[in-house]
């Protein structure tokens, strides 16, 4: 069995069927080119609160970081409500035509329904809100619509699941309705193979992507653990997944995507370090990032060198210290 070489989402044709996830304080422009440079066909920002969004709240504006011509990057918005969703992407559309625009790169929209914290589940959002699907349907609506409309590049909108907010929900599979509700209004479903309850340590269900992938009308991209291409061999043969979204296995390295590929590729020191000196010149980048980079360069370098080091991998910051 053989990988699909592309991946049509939307209005995108893709090269790769690998696409680099959302990644809180990791994802920013100068990772995510490194990324798409070494195979990720699609990449996103991380997860911005629409509410935050629509206030211009200018540490979320600064979340949006679209300032690279040639990396097809997409923003993903966490949204409670339909209306909350319009105020976001019309302040996004306004503010792309005045202070910000960058914005005009924007590829794509994903919407997050995955996001484990406890204020978002408290609220009914993310994964709370799996089950009511009179508001998601109409969350999906309204992007669907203005994806219709906007000057924006918008070629794709999206939403990320896991399976539920916990067991129980999974084994009623509270996520199946889902995905046929995206499928109606929405170009591709992203399923990460856990629930809320989750964390990354726990092995994800592929078999939940297999059952989404019968329901889908529209592609379905696999997530959760997908480190390796055998890995993605072994969840495409068993669900016929269209895509993979790959999230720390690339913060691991970001030349996992030329693996997946299967060119082999491993890098050298010169490699790192040309790729560290070009990520310093990236601009805009916030203290933060640079800081989480900067030690992650420095251990590849280690590896590139052959000396091992134990890579350390951020959890999601909203699931709380790993167990
Ligand atoms: C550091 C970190 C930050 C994350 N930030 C986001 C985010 O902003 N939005 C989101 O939908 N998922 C986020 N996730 C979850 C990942 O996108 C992905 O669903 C999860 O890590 C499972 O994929 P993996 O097994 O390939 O790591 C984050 C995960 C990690 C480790």
């Amino acid at each position: 069995m053989t990988l699909p070489v592309g991946l049509a989402l939307g209005g995108h044709t893709l090269a790769s069927p690998f696409l680099l996830a959302p990644l809180e304080g990791v994802s920013d422009a100068g990772f995510r080119r490194l990324c798409f440079e070494q195979g990720a066909a699609l990449t996103f920002t991380e997860m911005i609160r629409a509410r935050s969004l629509a206030k211009r709240n200018k540490a979320t504006l600064d979340l949006i970081d679209t300032f690279d011509d040639d990396v097809l990057t997409g923003i993903q918005l966490l949204a409670t409500s339909p209306q909350e969703l319009c105020d976001a992407v019309s302040t996004v559309e306004e503010l792309s035509k005045t202070s910000h625009p960058h914005w005009q790169r924007i590829a794509a929209v994903d919407l997050n329904f995955g996001c484990p914290s406890k204020d978002v589940i408290q609220h009914g959002a993310g994964p709370a809100m799996l089950k009511r699907r009179g508001r998601m349907e109409a969350i999906f609506q309204a992007l669907a619509s203005w994806k219709k409309t906007t000057s924006l590049p918008v070629k794709s909108v999206s939403a990320k699941i896991r399976l539920g907010l916990n067991q129980r929900e999974q084994e009623h599979r509270v996520f199946l309705p889902v995905v046929e509700l995206a499928s109606a209004h929405l170009d591709y479903v992203v399923v990460h193979a856990r629930h809320a309850g989750q964390r990354s340590r726990d092995p994800p269900t592929w078999a939940a992507i297999a059952e989404a992938k019968k329901v889908a009308r529209v592609p379905v991209i696999g997530n959760g653990d997908v480190v390796t291409r055998a890995d993605a061999l072994r969840l495409y043969e068993l669900s016929g997944c269209d895509g993979f979204l790959i999230a720390r296995a690339a913060i691991a390295s970001p030349w996992v995507f030329g693996a997946l590929l299967g060119r082999g590729y491993v890098p050298t020191v010169d490699d790192v370090e040309r790729e560290r000196l070009r990520y310093l010149d990236t601009p805009h980048t916030k203290p933060k990032y640079r800081e989480f980079h900067a030690q992650n360069f420095a251990r590849l370098l280690r590896q590139a060198r052959g000396e091992m080091t134990t890579m350390v991998i951020p959890q999601n910051a909203h699931m709380g210290p790993s167990r």
